[in-house]
């Protein structure tokens, strides 16, 4: 299957980035629309569409929006996770550079089906570029009546906000994030079924509605197009619905984002990034940092869909798809994501505070050549105290990517730890000298 451009048709179209660019392309039929629709009716459609949340959990969009209360009882809030912390994932950035309104006007049609008063764009402070289109953007929109008061004649007020988070990973968690927004410490609060969820009491506590970026810029096609032209996309998978955009990183001709329909393979992918560079392909982290790396042979075949990517030993994510070549050291490289996870804990749950800590100090010493015979099993064990017993989802996204790579190339750790080096002695993996050769020296 080929590239499918559905959200990044126009991404190379600076006009675009206008308002007066995208309406000429069709931008905001989609909001005139829904506002002559029943607000239901517009929630309906995106049910029909089968649309799943990009943010990485690909939980069923329509639920969060159909969960926010009928009878409003108070303010409705509207979130965007701009936060995109995941390592490897940089598709959100594109789409805020590249097609802001896409995502603007995404979010205004949630506000207009879930009753909304007040959306936040919530994007991380390093994405100076993305922000300044995304003011931009909703500038032009306020100016034009698409945002603020009566919008379209209707009577209707949604106000638009972006707010800058100062890079914390943890800050993309969702109750972390609101946390955050809040003005408190980024940290996560206490989820359904111990606390209610962000549909009944999110940010100041009010009903709130929080989706991904991509999510979002999703909306307008169908809206327009329809939520049964939409579930056509990716139709041939068991349960994943229209396009994905992926972030095709590592030893690749051609990185970059890659939009394609659901029912890809991983081996049309890698080869829309130009096919795998300086050697032959040796493994995959198909959906960013946190999930499970998958053995080379064999993955080409494996099917992007959520369900499809779960059976395949992995997930599809937020779509930060790393690809490895042969003269990768698979230790090194996962001793450099157990570094991130231990360095982006928040310290509120044990598990998760000692355990990446006590996992990256193991990890450490074997690529200083001090493993120890009982690493691996300490390793597997630590990984199994964390996934599942954490607080939030970051402990288990430090935890997977360790326990898989001890799974899928326990060949490469027993090496590294009897002889006290890297069984990728090549002089090609020595010239692509990962830093951590460096910082560790080893
Ligand atoms: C540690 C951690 C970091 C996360 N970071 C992000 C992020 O940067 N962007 C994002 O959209 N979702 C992130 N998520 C997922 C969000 O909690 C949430 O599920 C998502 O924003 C919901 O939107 P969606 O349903 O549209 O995917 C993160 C989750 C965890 C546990
Ligand atoms: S799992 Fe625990 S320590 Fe880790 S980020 Fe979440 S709350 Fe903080």
């Amino acid at each position: 299957m080929a590239e499918y451009k559905l959200l990044l048709e126009h991404a190379d179209d600076p006009a675009y980035r206008t308002l007066a660019g995208y309406q000429a392309k069709g931008g905001y039929q989609a909001l005139r629309k829904a506002v002559g629709m029943d607000r239901q009716a517009v929630i309906d459609e995106v049910k029909k569409s089968g649309l799943r949340g990009r943010g990485g959990a690909g939980f069923p969009t329509w639920i969060k929006w159909n969960g926010i209360e009928k009878e409003k009882t108070a303010p409705h809030y509207i979130l965007c996770n701009a936060d995109e912390g995941e390592p490897g994932t940089f598709k959100d950035k594109q789409i805020m550079e590249t097609v802001p309104f896409l995502m603007v006007e995404g979010m205004t049609i949630a506000g207009w089906a879930t009753q909304g008063d007040h959306g936040y764009v919530y994007i991380r402070a390093e994405f100076c570029d993305a922000a300044k289109a995304v003011r931009q953007a909703i500038d032009e929109a306020y100016a034009a009546g698409l945002l603020g008061k009566d919008i379209l004649g209707t009577g209707w007020d949604f106000d638009l906000d972006i707010h800058l988070g100062a890079g914390s990973y943890e800050c993309g968690e969702e109750s972390a994030l609101m946390s955050s927004l809040m003005g408190e410490r980024g940290m996560p609060r206490l989820k359904f079924p111990h606390a209610p969820l962000p549909t009944v009491a999110g940010l100041w506590d009010r009903p709130t509605v929080i989706n991904n970026v991509e999510t979002y810029a999703c909306a307008p096609f169908i809206v327009e197009r329809g939520g049964d032209w939409y579930a056509t996309l990716g139709a041939s998978t068991k349960n994943s619905r229209g396009t994905k955009i992926f972030s095709v990183s590592g030893h690749l001709n051609r990185p970059g984002n890659y939009e394609i329909e659901f029912g890809t393979t991983l081996g049309e992918l890698i080869d829309l990034a130009g096919g795998v560079k300086g050697g032959a392909l040796k493994a995959c982290v198909p959906g960013g940092s946190s999930v499970q790396i998958l053995r080379g042979d064999g993955l080409r075949d494996a099917v992007i869909g959520y369900e499809e990517m779960w059976e395949a030993g992995s997930m599809v994510g937020s779509g930060g798809c790393m690809v490895l070549n042969e003269h990768t050291c698979i230790v090194s490289f996962i001793w450099r994501t157990a570094q991130f996870y231990a360095m982006e804990s928040c310290g509120k749950c044990t598990p998760c505070r000692e355990g990446t800590k006590w996992m990256l100090q193991i990890m450490e010493r074997i690529v200083r050549g001090n493993g120890q015979p009982g690493d691996m099993d300490l390793l597997m064990e630590i990984t199994k105290q964390i996934d599942g017993r954490s607080f939030c989802g970051l402990g288990d996204a430090a935890a997977w990517p360790v326990a898989a790579a001890l799974k899928v190339f326990p060949e490469e750790f027993e090496y590294f730890i009897k002889h006290g080096r890297s069984m990728i002695d090549t002089p090609q993996a020595r010239a692509l000298a990962p830093r951590w050769a460096q910082t560790v020296g080893v």
